[in-house]
């Protein structure tokens, strides 16, 4: 960066060379002792705080210091149709409230989907093929997010499932384009985007999907109430609609809430599992080490699922040496360089005097503090036994887990607005990875290594060109007695 560089240049740069310029701007922050320094993108100017403040930080509430307010800006709400998750959170309430609170239960239900999928979305190769296996697991993340979201038969709509992987991209790509004008050009810009009239058709198809589901729960609890037994699947939209407001259970506002959680969840997710087998076919000496710890849970309990007492709450916490293993996959390969992201409603003074006038938007520089030597010793190297390791070493058995949030990592956010559906995410990453190596072998294709990341703005997502190569695995009989 140089005083001389016009400020455009500088945006521009940014859009596909974030990596390195935050980087830069970490490296001056040890230089300078730790001070904030700020990062120019098209849109907005933010200040990139050093994580000591994230203690303090963590406990402002969202009404001063907002996660979401910052997550519009990003998606400029005003032309992709989110603002209304800035009017009301039940998105996040039924996260928080319903998904986690049971956990083990959504998790066990999203398995039986899961369950279904497979002999669709996955081939079965007896000789290697080359497969996109980003694509493939997208579609499974789907299947099992519908599934505890809409129920059966909704899950199986392939118009909703290909929204679920469609509407993340295309909303993605309208905002970064919207992003790139100033906002009094985006009245005339926002009718030239075609992304945003895929987004707009997009949430017309999902009205078109949510509403019978509506009608049918209405249906339901007047049926109940009036005496009849009905079975229901017990649905996150069913809990949605008995806890939200006469708004929030507008068919306009439930269709778009349904599709913004897609937008949260599919991409992450899946970019979790595939990133996953990048890097263990970048390191195969892992693959025997995860396929011996997937056995020993099966002779343990049995199969994931097959009996009472072998459900995900019993099985998955017993693979931590592949919880380790995501962490330390998700330390190459963030989701997002800078996490989390807030915008200041109010002026705010830190104890150290440090002043974020209101309106500023302030982050963490997630990627450089997941490699900062002094969080993690030897970061270039790919260690995937640290978190375990720390976690044995320690005796602290609770901690050092993914998905947990910490001022050093900083990939699912951090505090009170940390992402809500982190712990489900990890449930069905380890799910969908533990059959996905008992069943097959991976390779890259000759010639072919370790996938690059691209880079878009501060988002960071594999080479959508990547490819490996599975054949159902030889031994894989044997060794589980899988047919
Ligand atoms: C590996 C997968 C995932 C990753 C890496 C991820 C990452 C993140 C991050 C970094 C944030 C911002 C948190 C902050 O600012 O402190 C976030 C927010 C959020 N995530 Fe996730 N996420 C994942 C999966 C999911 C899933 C499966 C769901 C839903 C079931 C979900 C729902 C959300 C929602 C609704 C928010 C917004 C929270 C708010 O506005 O307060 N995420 N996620």
């Amino acid at each position: 960066m140089s005083w001389f560089e016009p400020t455009f240049i500088l945006q521009t740069r940014y859009i596909t060379g974030a990596r390195k310029i935050i980087t830069s701007g970490y490296e001056k922050l040890e230089q300078y002792r730790d001070s904030p320094f700020v990062v120019r993108r098209y849109d907005v100017d933010i200040s990139v705080l050093p994580n000591k403040y994230l203690n303090e930080l963590r406990l402002y509430p969202n009404t001063k210091l907002s996660g979401v307010k910052a997550q519009v800006k990003n998606l400029v709400d005003k032309w992709t149709y989110t603002t209304l998750m800035i009017e009301s959170n039940l998105h996040i309430r039924v996260l928080q409230n319903k998904l986690t609170a049971e956990l083990a239960k959504y998790l066990d239900i999203a398995k039986t989907e899961l369950n279904h999928g497979w002999p669709l979305d996955i081939p079965q190769p007896d000789d290697w093929i080359e497969v996109d296996m980003q694509q493939m697991m997208r579609m499974l993340v789907g299947r099992m997010s519908a599934k505890i979201f809409l129920g059966h038969p909704a899950c199986r709509n392939m118009e909703w499932l290909k929204l679920s992987i469609d509407f993340s991209i295309d909303m993605f790509t309208a905002a970064f384009m919207l992003r790139m004008f100033p906002p009094w050009l985006h009245p005339i810009v926002a009718w030239l985007v075609p992304a945003r009239y895929r987004v707009r058709r997009n949430l017309k198809t999902a009205e078109r999907i949510i509403g019978p589901l509506m009608d049918k729960h209405r249906d339901a609890l007047k049926r109940k109430a009036a005496g009849e037994s009905i079975e229901e699947d017990d649905t996150l939209l069913n809990w949605m609609m008995d806890n939200g407001n006469e708004k929030e259970n507008r068919l306009f506002e439930m269709a778009t809430r349904q599709s913004i959680l897609t937008l949260a969840s599919i991409h992450t997710t899946s970019m979790g599992v595939a990133n996953m087998l990048f890097d263990l076919c970048a390191h195969p000496e892992w693959f025997p080490v995860l396929r011996e710890e997937i056995q020993q849970v099966e002779k343990e309990l049995g199969k994931l699922g097959e009996r009472e007492g072998a459900g995900a709450k019993q099985w998955l916490p017993k693979l931590e040496k592949m919880d380790s293993f995501f962490v330390e996959s998700q330390r190459f390969n963030p989701p997002i360089l800078l996490a989390p992201q807030r915008l200041a409603v109010v002026p705010i003074t830190l104890k150290d005097g440090t002043h974020i006038p209101a309106g500023t938007r302030i982050a963490c520089a997630n990627w450089n503090i997941l490699n900062d030597p002094s969080t993690t010793p030897s970061p270039d190297t790919f260690d995937p036994m640290r978190s375990y390791r720390k976690r044995h070493e320690s005796g602290e058995f609770n901690k050092h887990l993914a998905g947990q949030t910490d001022k050093d990592n900083l990939s699912f956010g951090h505090g009170k607005q940390a992402c809500p559906g982190r712990y489900f995410a990890v449930g069905e990453i380890k799910m969908i990875l533990a059959r996905l190596l008992v069943e097959f072998e991976f390779k890259y294709p000759k010639g072919k290594g370790r996938p690059s990341n691209f880079y878009a703005d501060e988002n960071v997502f594999p080479d959508p060109w990547a490819r490996l190569l599975m054949r159902k695995r030889r031994e894989a009989c044997q060794a589980c007695g899988r047919s």
